[in-house]
């Protein structure tokens, strides 16, 4: 049973359901992502991509390149191949073992002149090295004895955007193919940024008496080692495939050597130590971000789920990476890095593996330059980040989609959807409050912060009439409704921003007086600057309501159809209510939580009735047309009470994938909904928040069903282990640390156990 927890498994085969299992069954390694491509199905989208690997080319916008595909192995019997879409599946069984990381597929298949073959086979991408993965094939002639040839392929003629043919486009040209007996590799080129991609692989087959023959060929963009195995009836053979994967963003050197030397040590210390340390990699990652929910195994699969799937999203070794709205799983939004990362996916490794959290804000202080540029264009000062982001930092939004009909429509969030910048000065400031790490708060946090607050300062508007900042002609997280004016999300979080900015340079001035003084050299900022920023963000228009409480999305907000979500499909999900004639934009539907959502990030700001009043009118209104939105819901579901459509939310929210809610799982994971998972259970069920005065606090609620929570957090450097059951809450910590429960300040000691009764 407690294995059961772990698998992921898919029982059935459907070729149409392949893409969405591709997805799902994706192995990546924060370094790159292949996706869980069947060899034996000549459909769906087999995807290679390495994470930073960026071109455009003849696309419409920079996006994540599709790299040359080594999983290519091909089997014949004799000269028919072995094709699952052309013959009998006398069994299918595919299934990913989370915890080790390890995807199997199980199949008999009868080909159409009769032949029965078992294959069993596993596939790993390294986690130990991230530049090595591997497959092993144990292959059964059932029904007959003869040969077998097998096809080792590095296939350079994919090209991106397949799913659709208006959208097609190629990234990668070959320079060079090799043959290293044993392996094979293929050297490929981006098109406009030049990027070298070597992809190599070698097949060891382990009783040798059964290899006759090797040829090796280079068709065009193919490259392929062939082998002729003599079978018997009835007995295994063993296969193990190698697989290495280098690119000139690793290195100087020559790609051919360093992959030529890898893939000889990779083959000659063999596949079973790879694996064996690939697991341990798993180990010790799951033993910081495990969650154990117990009476309640659909919810205990599904958040194993999306903390494995976002955990495999990133490491530790890159800062000139982010993780994309579809992470390394699929080529949906061309692989470009939206506000996700910071509000949805940073919580779970700021809490979970911090070092990574560094990183993916790195990856935000080195493209600033990009960002310089963006303000630059647009005629504002600072640095305004893109909405959607790619390598460098640039605006890589595209200008045109088309809508269902196929009629283009204009794209205005890369214009408008300014939020972007507060958000990432928001996850600095929420990964400095639960790290205390200042290096990174002194050498780029602050350079950031001031960045953006230098960009709000040139893009608010003085309205002269009512002596007030505005913002306006903007989207807010709600991207139903366009050009909209004074969006109280954008509004507050840009005059936090601004505060928080003037905060800790004030701060740095102390702590570090000739950073503080380079910085705003180095920024040609005055300490007169800072008056004025002051005074803006103190007139930053807020829209609060006349009561304070009820809170208006933006101005005319309320002016809009009033059209109510009434109907809901068998999920739970709301249904497209009659829009009455009205366009989407002129009602007060919106796609995801937007008033709530500022709720969310800055809680202590609101008290309870205000976020409970704003919860309740937003939600009857709110179609979830975005991935991001069920968990949020959730959260402030359980924050104001409403734990029965809480629990529906969180439910929700983990099976987006696996039950693909959003209908469109095969174009790539929902990353943001990973995150959003993770922040469920921990901020949502384990009430877990840093209050103003930054203390660790938690308020848990479980539902009744469930018998036990357990979830690890790092805090300031201390392990610590929550453990939250129907009558109490046990809190384990390596170091010292406080922690309010239910508003009661309690210490916990080191190593001890503290047992708080509920
Ligand atoms: C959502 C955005 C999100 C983007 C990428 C959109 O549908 O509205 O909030 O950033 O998808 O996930």
């Amino acid at each position: 049973m407690e294995k059961k927890l772990w698998l992921i498994e898919q029982n059935y085969y459907d070729v149409k359901d392949s893409p969405k299992y591709e997805t799902i069954f994706t192995l990546a390694n924060g370094y790159r992502g292949l996706r869980g491509w069947l060899e034996f199905s000549k459909y769906g989208f087999c995807g290679n991509f390495i994470a930073g690997v960026f071109d455009k080319a003849q696309a419409q916008v920079t996006e994540i390149v599709n790299a040359q595909n080594p999983l290519v192995f091909n089997l014949y019997i004799d000269d028919e191949l072995i094709d699952i879409d052309r013959s009998e599946i006398l069994y299918f069984k595919r299934y990913l073992d989370m915890k080790n990381g390890i995807l199997y597929t199980d199949v008999e298949i009868k080909t159409p002149k009769g032949k029965i073959t078992k294959i069993f086979s596993r596939r790993f991408v390294s986690r130990n090295n991230v530049h090595r993965w591997g497959a092993e094939y144990k292959i059964t002639p059932v029904n007959y004895s003869g040969k077998i040839f097998v096809e080792n392929i590095i296939d350079a003629t994919v090209t991106n955007g397949n799913y659709h043919p208006a959208d097609k486009a190629k990234h990668i040209r070959v320079k060079e193919s090799y043959d290293f007996n044993p392996g094979i590799a293929l050297e490929t080129c981006t098109i406009d940024k030049h990027i070298t991609i070597i992809e190599g692989t070698a097949i060891k087959v382990l009783d040798e008496s059964a290899l006759r023959n090797r040829k090796y060929g280079v068709f065009g963009e193919i490259v392929r080692e062939l082998l002729e195995l003599r079978v018997e009836e009835g007995k295994e053979y063993t296969l193990q495939k190698f697989g290495v994967t280098y690119t000139s963003r690793d290195t100087d050197d020559a790609l051919k050597d360093i992959l030529a030397c890898e893939l000889k040590s990779f083959y000659e210390q063999g596949l079973q130590n790879e694996i064996r340390a690939h697991i341990k990699a798993w180990q010790e990652i799951w033993d910081k971000i495990d969650i154990e929910i117990k009476g309640d195994d659909l919810a205990q699969l599904g958040i194993r789920f999306n903390i494995f799937q976002l955990s495999s999203s990133a490491y530790d070794q890159d800062d000139r990476v982010s993780i994309a709205a579809k992470a390394l799983h699929g080529e949906g939004y061309k692989g470009h890095v939206f506000w996700d990362t910071e509000i949805f996916m940073l919580p779970f490794f700021i809490y979970t593996q911090p070092e990574i959290a560094r990183n993916l804000l790195m990856y935000r202080y080195n493209t600033l330059d990009g960002a310089r540029r963006n303000a630059k264009l647009n005629d504002y000062e600072g640095a305004q980040f893109p909405w959607e982001s790619a390598d460098d930092g640039l605006e890589v939004t595209p200008k045109w989609g088309m809508d269902y009909d196929g009629n283009p429509v204009r794209i205005w969030t890369g214009d408008e959807e300014f939020h972007i910048n507060s958000d990432i000065a928001f996850g600095i400031w929420e990964y400095y409050r639960a790290t205390r790490d200042k290096d990174f708060l002194i050498n780029y946090g602050i350079e950031t912060l001031l960045e953006t607050s230098k960009f709000w300062k040139s893009r608010v508007e003085y309205n002269e009439e009512k002596d007030r900042y505005e913002i306006n002609r903007v989207i807010g997280p709600d991207e139903f409704h366009e050009h909209v004016n004074n969006n109280f999300y954008t509004n507050y979080l840009a005059k936090w921003n601004i505060e928080k900015t003037l905060e800790l340079a004030e701060w740095l001035k102390r702590e570090d007086n000739k950073v503080y003084n380079d910085l705003l050299n180095k920024l040609d900022i005055k300490e007169e600057d800072f008056k004025e920023w002051k005074i803006i963000k103190d007139k930053i228009y807020i829209p609060y309501s006349e009561d304070g409480k009820l809170i208006e999305q933006f101005e005319g907000y309320f002016d809009l159809k009033d059209i109510k979500i009434t109907e809901h499909d068998e999920n739970g999900m709301p249904l497209w209510p009659d829009l009455q004639g009205y366009k989407l934009g002129q009602t007060q539907l919106i796609k995801q939580p937007d008033v709530v959502m500022l709720m969310l990030l800055l809680g202590d700001e609101f008290d309870l009735e205000t976020r409970r009043i704003n919860y309740e009118y937003y939600e009857k209104r709110t179609m979830h047309k975005s991935s991001l939105s069920p968990s949020m819901y959730s959260i402030m579901g359980l924050t104001v009470g409403d734990t029965h459509n809480a629990y529906k939310y969180f439910m929700k929210t983990i099976l987006t994938d696996l039950e693909d809610n959003q209908g469109n799982a095969e174009f790539g994971l929902h990353a943001a909904s990973t995150g959003g998972s993770w922040q469920s259970v921990v901020f949502g069920f384990g009430g877990l928040h840093v209050d103003k005065e930054h203390h660790l606090c938690l308020n848990p609620w479980i539902p009744e069903h469930w018998d036990e929570l357990t979830f690890n957090i790092t805090w300031q450097d201390a392990k610590v282990k929550i453990v939250v059951t129907q009558t109490e809450v046990r809190v384990v910590s390596t170091k010292d640390i406080d922690v309010r429960i239910y508003d009661e300040k309690l210490k916990v000691n080191k190593n001890k156990e503290l047992v708080y009764r509920k």
